[in-house]
């Protein structure tokens, strides 16, 4: 049998309707929509714009977050045309699989776990921080060892907030989707009340000073040397430099962060009443809405204060305490977890679909896929993800910076994803496509050169990483995965796991 055995999408959707693995289908292109911007807008605005203006690209971190929304809105219209073609849960990794076959679904599966809970893990540790300083506001002040590690706090072991916030996350999601829906649509109403009132009140505190230069000289610096410098810089032989032209492109390899969640509006596929319709319009408003914040976002916060004055952990709230208005940056923090409360929520939902996804194709356990019967949710897979993200965000993210992991990851999952338009096009013409990416094939090779580009500007260190995890997963792919999946041999036999309840 060869890795390169594809499933039909006929059996992929035939399959959602087994009862044991059946799915409750709710959600309207509103709920999609929200569910979108709920994901979407979060640590990557509220953090890394401030971290990526600093340290990389100035006030031009304008034009990266324009640059990442270029690459991600080409993505977003492969992932449409998916969505809307193969509306079954599991995003990528069930596209991929119809597509491009068995092994290079499993590589993009395991991508995503990279995106969804590592992603969630992180956005746990920066909500832990805004959560922290409102405690701290009211006279709480927890032990260092359990406090979020940070500069001012390099004691930091355990992050007692980010454990808590998941736990009750992971709750939340077992329970049931619907449920966690409308927690969802009341955070996100409050997140963008936030992030309007950012652009609306900074703007009466912009300083055309602070935009010039706008492009700041290219520069040498500690970031951009040895494996902190970008793949590109080494592999091309550039000086190692910070700012100028490159560091517009390392800015949005960074802030690409802020984008990610678009594509999680797949993984819930099946979840969605008429998913062909609702699905790219809940992909691609859910995109373009981020799109014209961010950059809003980022033009009043570099127009506020002088980039390289920039705090890197809280930009938007500092921002306001700079100019004397204190009580704006309370409000602000207040909002920030409330807003990375919804994104630790949706990466962990994404998460347990991908997963549970894997597991009905049997190339994870199936057992511990099975949804119960009273919450129509994947109780198992959801406590195991919750566990897994509450070592990350609780222990690992203390050790190691994980956000650029979380972009590779990414990424790579955008670039199989655009390959697998034209090809999945050309073995299948007779699907019906609600929606088609225009200028097939052209448009979606300039897509995954794009992914491609970006990923070239992440760290030598962060690629070392992505391929120690790739090489993980090879070993579960070919120790567990290929013998038992269900396009196996052992399938075919009628050797069939049992389903039952245990
Ligand atoms: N896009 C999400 C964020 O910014 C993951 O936190």
């Amino acid at each position: 049998m060869s890795v390169m055995r594809t499933k039909s999408i006929e059996q992929s959707i035939r399959e959602t309707d087994e009862p044991d693995f059946a799915l409750k289908k709710s959600l309207g292109w509103l709920d999609l929509t929200v569910f979108g911007i709920g994901v979407i807008i979060g640590a990557g605005i509220f953090t890394f714009t401030g971290k990526a203006a600093q340290a990389y690209a100035g006030p031009a971190i304008a034009i990266s977050f324009v640059v990442a929304a270029v690459v991600c809105g080409l993505a977003a219209l492969c992932y449409a045309e998916f969505a809307s073609t193969v509306p079954v849960s599991g995003s990528a990794y069930t596209f991929s699989y119809a597509s491009l076959g068995e092994i290079v679904a499993w590589i993009i599966g395991w991508d995503l776990l990279l995106e969804l809970a590592l992603g969630a893990g992180v956005v746990s540790q920066g909500w832990s921080h805004y959560a922290n300083l409102l405690l701290t506001d009211m006279g709480i002040n927890l032990p260092d060892a359990l406090a979020p590690k940070s500069d001012s706090n390099p004691g930091g072991q355990f992050n007692l907030l980010a454990f808590l916030l998941i736990a009750a996350l992971t709750a939340l999601v077992a329970w049931g989707i619907k449920e966690s829906m409308r927690v969802n649509m009341v955070l996100v109403g409050v997140k963008l009340f936030i992030v309007l009132f950012v652009i609306f009140a900074g703007l009466a505190y912009i300083k055309s000073a602070n935009y010039t230069p706008f492009i700041p000289d290219a520069i040498a610096g500690k970031q951009s040397e040895g494996i902190r410098q970008p793949l590109i810089q080494w592999l091309f032989g550039f000086t190692p430099t910070t700012y100028g032209l490159g560091g517009i492109f390392t800015g949005a390899s960074i802030v690409f962060f802020a984008y990610i969640g678009f594509d999680v509006v797949a993984t819930t596929a099946e979840e969605a009443k008429k998913p062909q319709r609702d699905l790219p319009i809940g992909i691609i408003a859910s995109l373009v809405i981020c799109t014209i914040l961010y950059v809003a976002v980022a033009f009043v916060i570099t127009g506020m204060v002088k980039y390289d004055k920039i705090n890197p952990d809280a930009a938007l709230a500092t921002a306001f305490t700079d100019v004397g208005k204190s009580g704006y940056a309370t409000l602000i923090s207040c909002g920030a977890v409330a807003g990375l409360t919804t994104v630790v929520m949706t990466l962990i939902i994404g998460a347990t679909r991908v997963l549970f996804a894997m597991s009905r194709d049997w190339l994870l356990p199936p057992a511990f896929g099975r949804t119960n019967p009273k919450t129509g949710t994947p109780v198992r897979i959801t406590l195991v993800v919750g566990l897994i993200v509450a070592f990350i965000g609780a222990w690992l993210g203390n050790h190691i910076d994980l956000e650029e992991m979380v972009n590779i990851g990414t990424l790579a999952a955008f670039t199989l994803v655009s390959i697998a338009v034209p090809i999945l096009r050309r073995r299948r013409p007779d699907l019906k496509r609600a929606f088609t990416v225009p200028f097939s094939p052209v448009l979606p090779i300039v897509a995954a050169l794009a992914s491609i580009y970006l990923m070239l500007n992440l760290s030598i260190e962060t690629w070392l990483r992505f391929l120690v995890w790739m090489a993980l997963g090879f070993v579960v792919y070919f120790a567990y995965s290929y013998r038992n999946s269900r396009l196996s041999g052992r399938a075919k036999e009628g050797e069939v796991p049992s389903l039952t309840s245990t």
